[in-house]
């Protein structure tokens, strides 16, 4: 994905937009770019590398005016260079354009305009779009855009300005995020809130299909037929989560989101919990007790780590509510087309809410006729606005690309979920109670937890230079399992495996040599035995072995070359303590390895594109 902002008001845009991009930066951040109009002209500075490439850029050379428009990157087609970066210009330079998306035609439209003599600068789909609307621009710009817009198939979030009409943004989505901020310099085009915070007072949000039209004094939303959209103003305050999109000390996002999981988890659960009736409550189902009762199948779809989520609610549902669920990626399951009963919910898991396979299946379930429900981080993200009902997690901007406390607060959700449907059927009053008295000592028990830093750092250092590794699980902890090696992938570049800890005799135990470390999830339960089992069997052909355990347990010790102790919980809760360690045993392998914590190599936060 991308981020877009942009600015027309009566201050200088260049430092505004400077400002939002830099917040929008783990949104992509191969290049970036600008282009400010001062009334007479359109001045664009765009660099290859980082926000703070561009920056030095326009210290170097000012882009003066009060309207621009600016973007930061993630690279679908072509790569990051100054030249591919957005904005892109039509053939007179005349318009400008950002865009966040994908236009999946455009190779066909390129090669028309090239026939008809058009001259390319880039690699991009973008630059595209831009000629379009200079080709069709006569003397107004929306209207050029919309009749540009009319040949494109794919997805865009975009903002547009035209030297002959100074001081005018125009934007328009379809599948990208956009939202429109009032504030008392100006009106802003954004593809994020956050980048508003400080700046506008209240937002609007475009729906697909809609177009937009700013400028200094005034806005407008319109539909396809161009009708004016009569679109609710909405504070910004109810955007923007806790913890503000600051790093408030910490060296790195990703760092201060471990740490904040004390605070988020308490904060997915408060108003939430029932002790009078030993359940759970949520006020945006939208479903009545009849409709949720009728419901005897879960089909959870997510990507990611959100995927990994829905894997332990898989087990969470079945175990509490005894539900059978499934749990399919959305890029699957967008295609799929499985036969799914009338008695089934489909339940979209998102931290961004703007993914673009999820997004995908929730729609493709609901033309189905399904009753969807999300889980999401992003008040007010097509995801959380499609989805008929859903729960948000309250866990505050997560801007490090490694999702961490989004998975513990998905986990959270998904175990109150499962409580309030268990309620539903047979779980008692006491066992209600029970799983309550639990979640409430969650938060104290993460705290708790992350005690075990220091012994992670010197683990990290030990191993971050292992060949490969892998991570083994069972039951619950197996998603854990594959959620601490995406971890480790994502942000150190060092391959790692997650298995079912049985799963490692039917092959992968090939792999397994000294400079293969296996990481074993084995807190006591109920198949404590079988994993110890399989740590001998990795140890008897000389792989080193770091183990995920209950405190004080001699048996694990006596085996393990490492071991990382955390603090009792029931099985149903401890994915989200066993995550702990292993999201703090990536960050510092990927510290000693020198990589970007925050912005790794060739990743985004949220995929906006297929
Ligand atoms: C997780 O660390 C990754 N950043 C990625 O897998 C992410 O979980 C996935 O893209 C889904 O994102 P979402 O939760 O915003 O839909």
């Amino acid at each position: 994905m991308c981020g877009i902002i942009g600015f027309t008001g009566q201050t200088e845009a260049a430092p505004i937009l400077l400002e939002g991009l830099r917040r929008l930066e783990y949104r992509g951040y191969d290049s970036s770019g600008v282009v400010i109009g001062n009334g007479t002209k359109l001045t664009m500075r765009k660099k290859a590398g980082r926000i703070a490439e561009l920056t030095k850029h326009l210290a170097a050379s000012p882009a003066p005016g009060t309207c621009g428009i600016s973007h930061t990157r993630w690279a679908t087609h072509g790569p990051a260079t100054d030249a591919n970066a957005h904005p892109h210009f039509d053939t007179d330079g005349n318009v400008a354009v950002v865009h966040n998306g994908v236009i999946e035609n455009y190779m066909a439209l390129k090669q028309t305009m090239q026939e008809a003599g058009t001259e390319f600068r880039s690699d991009t789909d973008t630059e595209v779009l831009a000629h379009l609307i200079g080709r069709y621009y006569q003397d107004d710009l929306l209207s050029a855009v919309k009749a540009a817009l009319a040949h494109v198939k794919g997805t865009y979030g975009i903002a547009v300005v035209c030297r002959r009409e100074p001081g005018v943004i125009v934007g328009a989505r379809l599948g990208s995020p956009l939202v429109i901020g009032i504030g008392p310099d100006g009106h802003y085009l954004a593809s994020d809130a956050n980048a508003l915070a400080g700046y506008a007072t209240q937002v609007v949000y475009l729906n697909d299909r809609q177009i937009c039209q700013l400028d200094a004094e005034s806005w407008v939303i319109r539909n396809q037929d161009l009708d004016t959209v009569d679109s609710p103003l909405q504070d910004i305050g109810q955007f923007l989560g806790i913890g503000d999109a600051e790093l408030n000390g910490y060296p790195h996002f990703m760092l201060k989101e471990i740490y904040e999981q004390p605070e988020t988890i308490a904060n997915a659960m408060r108003g939430r919990l029932d002790d009078g009736d030993a359940t759970a409550h949520f006020g945006g189902l939208n479903l009545d007790i009849k409709q949720l009762r009728s419901i005897d199948r879960v089909l959870m779809t997510a990507c990611g780590t959100s995927y990994h989520a829905g894997m332990v609610g898989e087990y969470l549902f079945e175990e509490l509510a005894r539900m059978p669920v499934e749990v399919e990626y959305a890029s699957e399951l967008r295609y799929r087309n499985p036969p799914i009963d009338r008695h089934t919910i489909v339940l979209a898991i998102t931290q961004s809410g703007e993914t673009a396979d999820t997004l995908a299946a929730l729609r493709e379930s609901k033309r189905m006729g399904h009753t969807t429900l999300a889980i999401c981080n992003v008040v007010g993200s097509s995801i959380a606005r499609e989805a008929e009902g859903g729960v948000y997690l309250h866990a505050g901007p997560e801007i490090g690309v490694a999702s961490t406390k989004a998975f513990t607060s998905q986990s959270v959700t998904l175990a109150m979920l499962a409580l309030y449907f268990g309620r539903m059927r047979h779980l008692s009053h006491a066992q209600g109670t029970e799983i309550i008295r639990e979640l409430r000592r969650l938060p104290e028990v993460v705290r708790e937890t992350l005690r075990c830093h220091d012994r992670v750092k010197e683990i990290a250092r030990k191993y971050a230079h292992a060949s490969s590794m892998l991570f083994l699980g069972r039951q619950y902890l197996y998603p854990v399992a594959l959620e601490g090696a995406l971890k480790l992938k994502e942000i150190s570049y060092l391959h790692a495996e997650g298995y079912p800890a049985a799963e490692m005799k039917h092959g992968p135990i090939a792999l397994v040599d000294a400079d293969t470390p296996s990481v074993f999830l084995v807190p006591r339960g109920n198949v404590f035995d079988k994993v110890m089992s399989n740590m001998q069997e990795i140890k008897a052909r000389g792989g080193p072995v770091i183990a995920v355990c209950s405190p004080n347990d001699r048996d694990v010790a006596s085996l393990a070359d490492d071991v990382i102790p955390v603090p009792d919980v029931p099985e149903y809760l401890q994915p989200i303590v066993v995550s702990i360690p292993l999201q703090l045993l990536a960050y510092e392998i990927a510290l000693v390895r020198g990589c970007d914590v925050d912005k790794p190599r060739n990743l985004a936060k949220s995929v906006t594109v297929e």
